[in-house]
């Protein structure tokens, strides 16, 4: 598949048609995934693949508090799981909040589950004494799951950046024996797509790029 289609197409897909994702795709999607950057190169990212029904169905409960704070959230219109807002909502209205079946279903019917964590001590976070959410660490993890979802689409396969389980991450290393200096990044349900979506809801260049300063002059081709 030509890398433009590909980028223009990959889109997150929570729905799977029961089809298996075989061993050796899976390791020809991964062996491309690999060629990722990450920090002075370290390449601290581990992947756990998950197939286990009881595993699956023990990270599937581990989600839904995350989800449930992120759907009640949202129905409040607010910015669920915003760092800088954070929520008004109580623990009560929050636990009577149904959690979504999309944030869960795929943990129970992907092909297979591609846990994501990185070893800490390969990070270099150079926005850790900023006065805000660090960032930067998750740049040496992500561009590899980007990859991953990138090459799943290549072969005919998707799935979906999922980062419900995080708020519940001592629990999730706990369950696949992780040793504690790890952080869990997200964990990507793979398989089939029942639909393949091909046009993807996304921003204009010019309505996010700028010419110079961050007020400057919008880029684009074709000024006024
Ligand atoms: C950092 C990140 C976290 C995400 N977390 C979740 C998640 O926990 N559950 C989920 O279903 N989708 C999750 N998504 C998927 C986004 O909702 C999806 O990429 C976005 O809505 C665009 O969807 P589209 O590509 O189908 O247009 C996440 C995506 C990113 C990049």
């Amino acid at each position: 598949m030509e890398l433009y289609e590909a980028m223009h197409t990959t889109a997150a897909i929570r729905e799977f048609t029961g089809e298996p994702l075989p061993d050796e795709v899976l390791h020809r999607i991964l062996d491309n995934a690999r060629f990722a950057p990450s920090g002075g190169n370290r390449q601290g990212v581990r992947l756990v693949l998950v197939t286990e029904r009881e595993t699956r169905e023990r990270l599937a409960d581990l989600v839904a508090p995350g989800a449930r704070r992120y759907a009640a959230q949202g129905k409040a219109g607010e910015t669920p799981w915003n760092p800088v807002a954070p929520t008004a909502l109580s623990a009560e209205q929050i636990a009577a909040t149904r959690v979504p079946g999309f944030f869960v279903d795929p943990f129970l019917t992907a092909a297979v589950l591609v846990v994501v964590l990185v070893d800490l001590s390969t990070l270099a976070a150079t926005d850790q004494e900023l006065e805000r959410i660090g960032l930067v660490s998750g740049a040496s993890v992500y561009p590899l799951v980007w990859n991953l979802l990138l090459a799943a689409r290549a072969e005919g396969f998707g799935g979906v950046v999922n980062t419900m389980a995080v708020p519940a991450e001592p629990a999730v290393l706990d369950l696949l024996g992780a040793p504690a200096n790890h952080a869990l990044a997200c964990v990507v349900p793979l398989g089939k797509p029942v639909k393949q979506p091909t046009r993807l809801r996304r921003q204009p260049v010019e309505s996010f790029v700028t010419r110079e300063r961050y007020n400057g002059e919008a880029f684009t081709l074709d000024p006024e």
